[in-house]
């Protein structure tokens, strides 16, 4: 019996069945090829998730037009030539239980004509607020070839064996950007009022109607607030919402936002969980079809209650089904614990900016059909030197495995420098993350030992066959002015001290790791100073994040300094220099934080190299980079020996 009952509730949209609340959201993978074409990679990535449990998968934004691609990662269906291998696709998912659903699209102004070669369309020529192109105003023939080429993909949809289509009327595509007032200033019928902005939805789910068998799915995703000044409310969406079931829709799935508010649509960790709701609860009331909801819903027993309160009747996951494929039969099971937590870091979508997607956690991603799990023939004597998540990864892996290991952690707890990532606001899932990682290396049959320093000799005496050095990067203080001697601190260990700092503190450095702490400790009624001496902030960082973690040290009044150097620091001033601008002394400071480096770590490497027959570095110890690696590295490690 399981405790979300409403979660696994059957449940129909028109002529498909769906055997639980849970939907996949369409996310571009840019596992096609250049051409649109599906591939084997795609297959085996979405077949995974059907194997996982979800209810149905949304695939991926399709464009029904070769000028409506965003990028050449994007799928097509403007061409009868795609359906013998989106027909595969489909056999392949209904071969493993599953259902699906195509996402038709058109990018209107937003796609980019350094792909496509084409000009972009949209209803009028106002920029795209990203690449600030202006598009063509699309004239009424245009219109209405637009409107076809949606039919004519729900047709090849049919024919390729999709369980219903999902019009993408959202995210400031094509027909949201007919929706918004802020990108339709038109005069004629296909511009003006609510009615009038709608018609070219209208249009195209009736003519869609009008192409597939009468109860087939047809499910219209909004942005239902696009969250800018001018841009579409909720009251406005209710009464899109209402014209949409008039027309013919099956289904109204309730996003949020536009390429202007893009920074909030695919809420990261500074957004809270279930971000959008409220928006699906707006609609639930207004029309009589299902109202789906998203927008990290990443903890079960929200969704339960989502569908317990009648706020909405599926529930859309996203990111947490990149993280980790088998998210819904692990609810199913009970087994929270061991779900592969989803960071909302935004790490994907950035990747798909150019290349194939990759998830922080889970490094399967586009490899979905390689075994994990094989066992292997000549079990070893395994020694990991590390517990944070490039060691943690290959542990529960070489156990699972069948080698015998051991694993030493010389610090009282497991997790790294991953720690002190989860000490900052918003970040708790990297604190959920580590327990998963915990939880799996418990689970198995790993000898594990905390305050356990690896030396040279200790290595030696304990004559492993293999050794895996997963023991982080070697921190070195950048070379400053004064840095010796005055009790400056470095960033873990402000993290790692917090209670016993003053409330006037000084942070030079604001990379990745130096913003989180000053909106750790700005969070704590610190006085932050933050001295950078590049242009920006966070440099690093993911931009979703990066954007939300400079508003917020704004917001908390911390004093922000960019292009600007700190060439000497005392014990509690520091002095700073900005481009032809006299020096500034800066004091009063009880505690000053300065960066470090993250160098490859060679202290063991080196001299164990001739120790034990084979000797493997991963992670940070390489050099400092970031979770994505050390996981990747650690996981690579675990499927080879
Ligand atoms: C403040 C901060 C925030 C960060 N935020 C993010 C983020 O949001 N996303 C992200 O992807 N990455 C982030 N990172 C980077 C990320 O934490 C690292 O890239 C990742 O933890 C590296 O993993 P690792 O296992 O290789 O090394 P580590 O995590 O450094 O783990 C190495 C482990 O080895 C142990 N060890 C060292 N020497 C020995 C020895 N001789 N014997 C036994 N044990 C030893 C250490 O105590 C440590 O537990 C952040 C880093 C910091 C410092
Ligand atoms: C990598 C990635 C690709 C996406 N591609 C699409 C897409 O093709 N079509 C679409 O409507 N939304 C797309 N989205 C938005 C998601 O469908 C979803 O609305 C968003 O991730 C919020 O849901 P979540 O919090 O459950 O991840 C994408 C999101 C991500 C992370
Ligand atoms: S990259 Fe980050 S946000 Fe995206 S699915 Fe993976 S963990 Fe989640």
């Amino acid at each position: 019996m399981t405790t979300f009952p409403n979660l696994f509730r059957p449940f129909k949209i028109g002529s498909l069945t769906i055997k639980n609340r849970m939907v996949m959201s369409p996310m571009e993978t840019h596992l096609c090829d250049k051409e649109g074409f599906v591939t084997e990679e795609i297959i085996a990535y979405y077949k995974e998730r059907a194997l996982g449990g979800v209810g149905y998968i949304t695939i991926e934004n399709t464009t029904v037009e070769p000028a409506g691609r965003v990028n050449d990662g994007m799928l097509c269906i403007h061409d009868d030539k795609f359906i013998p291998g989106l027909k595969k696709l489909t056999d392949s998912i209904h071969s493993a239980g599953g259902k699906l659903v195509l996402q038709l699209s058109h990018a209107g102004r937003e796609a980019l004509p350094y792909f496509t070669g084409l000009e972009p369309v949209a209803p009028s020529p106002i920029p795209s607020p990203l690449t600030k192109h202006v598009p063509k105003e699309l004239t009424i023939d245009q219109i209405e070839s637009i409107v076809r080429k949606f039919a004519e993909g729900a047709e090849r949809a049919v024919k390729a064996g999709f369980d219903g289509v999902e019009i993408h009327m959202a995210h400031g595509y094509l027909v949201n950007q007919f929706f918004s007032p802020e990108s339709n200033t038109r005069i004629d019928m296909y511009g003006g009022d609510t009615v009038r902005r709608s018609r070219f939805a209208r249009e195209i789910v009736e003519s869609i109607r009008r192409q597939v068998p009468g109860d087939y799915p047809i499910i219209c995703r909004i942005s239902a607030d696009e969250y800018t000044e001018t841009g579409l409310k909720l009251e406005e969406s209710k009464e899109i919402a209402r014209i949409l079931e008039q027309a013919g829709a099956s289904a109204i799935h309730v996003s949020a936002c536009n390429y202007a508010s893009a920074f909030y649509n695919i809420p990261c960790y500074y957004l809270e969980e279930g971000c959008f709701v409220h928006l699906a609860e707006g609609i639930k009331p207004v029309v009589q079809i299902p109202v789906l909801t998203v927008g990290r819903i990443v903890n079960p027993a929200m969704a339960e209650n989502i569908l317990k309160e009648n706020k909405a009747d599926l529930i859309v996951l996203g990111r947490v089904l990149i993280a980790d494929p088998h998210f819904p039969n692990k609810v199913k099971e009970g087994r929270i614990e061991d779900i592969r937590t989803c960071l909302s870091c935004n790490r994907c979508i950035e990747s798909i900016s150019d290349k194939k997607l990759v998830c922080t956690v889970n490094p399967s991603i586009g490899k979905e059909g390689a075994s994990y799990g094989e066992k292997t023939t000549q079990p070893k004597r395994i020694l990991i030197v590390g517990g944070g998540p490039a060691g943690l990864s290959a542990a529960h892996l070489l156990s699972a495995r069948g080698h015998t290991v051991t694993l030493w952690e010389k610090e009282s707890q497991l997790g790294g420098s991953l720690r002190y990532a989860s000490m900052a606001p918003g970040k708790e899932p990297v604190r959920k993350f580590i327990d998963y990682l915990i939880h799996q290396v418990k689970k198995a049959n790993i000898s594990i030992l905390l305050e356990k320093e690896a030396t040279e000799a200790s290595v030696k005496q304990f004559a492993a066959d293999v050794v895996i050095l997963a023991h982080g990067a070697h921190n070195v203080p950048v070379e400053i002015d004064g840095i010796k001697g005055n009790g400056v601190l470095h960033v873990k260990k402000a993290f790692a001290t917090v209670h016993s700092l003053g409330k006037n503190i000084a942070i030079v450095g604001g990379g990745p790791e130096g913003c989180e702490l000053a909106d750790f400790l700005a969070s704590q009624g610190k006085k932050v100073t933050l001295i950078e001496m590049r242009r920006v902030l966070g440099l690093e960082l993911v931009a979703h994040p990066r954007y939300h973690v400079c508003e917020r040290l704004k917001k908390l009044g911390a004093h922000l300094h960019v292009n600007t150097k700190v060439t000497e620091v005392g014990h509690d001033y520091i002095i700073i220099r900005r481009r032809r601008e006299a020096d500034q002394k800066l004091d009063g400071f009880d505690n000053i934080v300065t960066p470090i480096l993250h160098q490859p770590n060679p202290a063991l490497a080196t001299p164990l190299q001739a120790l034990a027959p084979e000797v493997y570095t991963i992670g940070d110890a390489l050099g400092g980079r970031t979770a994505l690696e050390a996981i990747t590295e650690g996981t690579e490690i675990g499927m080879k020996i």
